[in-house]
């Protein structure tokens, strides 16, 4: 069947960055959207240029340095944020500007506080303000989905005759169902007047569980853009997941007859990489990515599957890059054999990096008998939490008495960027606590823990375990990360890598009052 092409238009690093707790800094921004242009999304929406002086670095770095996939900014329809977005991007090889503005009855009372037409004349110019500065303009109706529809046909026939040439239609809050959804595409496509000078988008929120299928059922409708972000992220219950729609139209290419530009086998390491770094967990029973999408349990559904694959299996694990987590290397194995794991894996490491990695790898392969995927992941990982070039201190040791029935008492040596060592003592509600006040005392910090999960990283009594801890101070929250064989190392490791995050001084501040971006 001849098929067409499917954009997609990843925004983990905007919406799905926007949610709360989710905050990431500069250096993982810039990760992730590596990982992204290695899958080949199409377009990046990297940031929000105007919302924060951080926002504004990460999209410049990332329209900097990545190449191939469209890099987007997004923007209110204010000359300031444009403008912003349009620095932010100037070095970008293909800049997208994405301006978006409420148009529901229930916005425009509500948020911005204007009538329709005034709606409609700031539509117009700031698309095409935006124009100005790049060929690229996409504009999105905010709340499309609750907007009167003849309302959208006109305010979208307005913005493509200033120069729009993706028009977005976000179902802000997840309220659409899958037919009525494809019907609005389906009016829009035949009443918004140069429609076909236009790529239609959707932009789904999951707040009924129904962005994929939404999206979905829109793409049959007509559109030919796709808004989503990895593993689902976004704010409230999250935007539709990228690896759920590309999977659907792989999968079901017999029905939709659609192709997206996706190297789906990039799908399973760039689901584990945001899910590190954001700190957000994958439920174990997710579409595609989670740890059971291929696991069969049941006696029938094993016997059938050993028999032949597809009686039970409708994708191959090995398409969105999950293989059985092999074996790896053992103790003998060198740095080139390192390397290469590392290369396959889908990681540029530069020589120190790969230097630290091996040193990490050498030692703990005399932790631990089997060295498979996800710990050679888990020692790039570490590697990038503690190769932070602000970091204040590092974790030299930890020890202490925990003995059942007696107070704990945690011990903790950190060296501070200076070379001095501190060394403090407390005693805690646990062990975890205990080493937690330790740190404490020497950072003077006062810190919320705020959530502490621990996850093993792959099979086995000797797994490594990662731990993600959420901690507040000062009205900031951030993720901090550790791993390793000794779970109570890397809960310090943890903890001292979100206080390093804390007493960052670069990182974005809270978007002023009044600033806040809508969606
Ligand atoms: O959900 C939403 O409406 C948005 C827009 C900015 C596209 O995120
Ligand atoms: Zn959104």
């Amino acid at each position: 069947m001849e098929s067409e092409k499917l954009i997609i238009f990843d925004t983990t690093l905007r919406d799905g960055e926007q949610c709360p707790g989710a905050s990431l800094n500069i250096a993982e921004k810039l990760e992730i959207a590596r990982q992204l242009a290695l899958l080949k999304v199409d377009v990046i929406e990297a940031g929000f240029p105007a919302a924060s002086p951080g926002d504004f670095e990460s999209v410049k770095q990332i329209a900097d340095e990545i190449r191939g996939a469209s890099i987007a900014g997004l923007a209110r329809a204010l000359d300031k944020d444009i403008e912003a977005a349009a620095r932010a991007l100037e070095k970008a090889a293909r800049p997208r500007i994405h301006v978006f503005l409420s148009t529901s009855k229930i916005h425009r009372k509500h948020m911005v506080q204007k009538a329709k037409a005034e709606i409609i004349d700031m539509a117009v110019k700031s698309v095409g303000f935006a124009r100005q500065f790049c060929d690229d303009v996409e504009f999105s109706p905010m709340d499309a989905s609750r907007t009167e529809s003849e309302f959208l046909v006109e305010v979208l026939g307005a913005v493509i005759d200033a120069g729009a040439s993706t028009l977005n239609i976000p179902d802000t809050v997840g309220y659409s169902i899958p037919g009525e959804f494809a019907q609005l595409i389906t009016h829009l496509k035949e009443n918004v007047p140069g429609i076909d000078r236009a790529v239609i988008s959707v932009h789904c929120h999951n707040d009924l569980g129904l962005a994929v299928a939404n999206s979905l059922a829109a793409v049959q409708a007509g559109a030919r853009q796709v808004e989503c972000t990895v593993n689902g992220i976004g704010e409230r219950a999250g935007n539709a997941a990228m690896e759920e729609i590309v999977m659907a139209l792989r999968t079901r290419r017999d029905y939709y007859g659609i192709d997206t530009g996706i190297d789906t086998r990039h799908i399973q390491p760039c689901s584990k990489l945001v899910s590190s770094l954001t700190g957000f967990f994958v439920q174990r029973n997710k579409a595609v990515v989670g740890k059971n999408a291929f696991a069969h349990e049941s006696g029938i559904h094993q016997h059938g599957f050993l028999k032949r694959k597809d009686t039970f299996e409708i994708m191959d694990p090995k398409d969105i890059g999950l293989d059985e987590s092999e074996l790896v290397m053992g103790k003998h194995s060198g740095r080139n054999a390192l390397l290469h794991k590392i290369k396959e894996l889908g990681f540029d490491l530069t020589p120190k990096e790969l230097d630290a990695v091996f040193h990490e790898f050498k030692v703990l392969a005399d932790e631990k008998k089997e060295i498979f995927d996800d710990d050679i992941l888990t020692l790039i990982q570490k590697q990038r939490w503690v190769a932070e070039e602000q970091i204040t201190y590092r974790l030299e040791k930890i020890g202490g008495s925990f003995e059942t029935g007696v107070a704990p008492e945690g011990r903790v040596a950190l060296r501070s960027r200076d070379g001095q060592e501190h060394d403090a003592t407390a005693s805690g509600d646990g062990p975890v606590d205990s080493i937690y006040n330790a740190i404490d005392k020497i950072t003077g910090l006062t810190c919320r823990l705020m959530d502490y999960q621990v996850m093993s990283k792959t099979r086995g009594k000797d797994a490594q375990g990662e731990v993600t801890v959420r901690v507040r101070s000062d009205n900031r929250e951030v993720i901090g990360k550790g791993a390793g064989v000794n779970t109570l190392e890397a809960s310090a490791q943890a903890y001292v890598n979100a206080i390093n995050k804390l007493l960052m001084k670069t990182k974005a501040g809270p978007v002023a009052p009044g600033e806040a971006p809508g969606p």
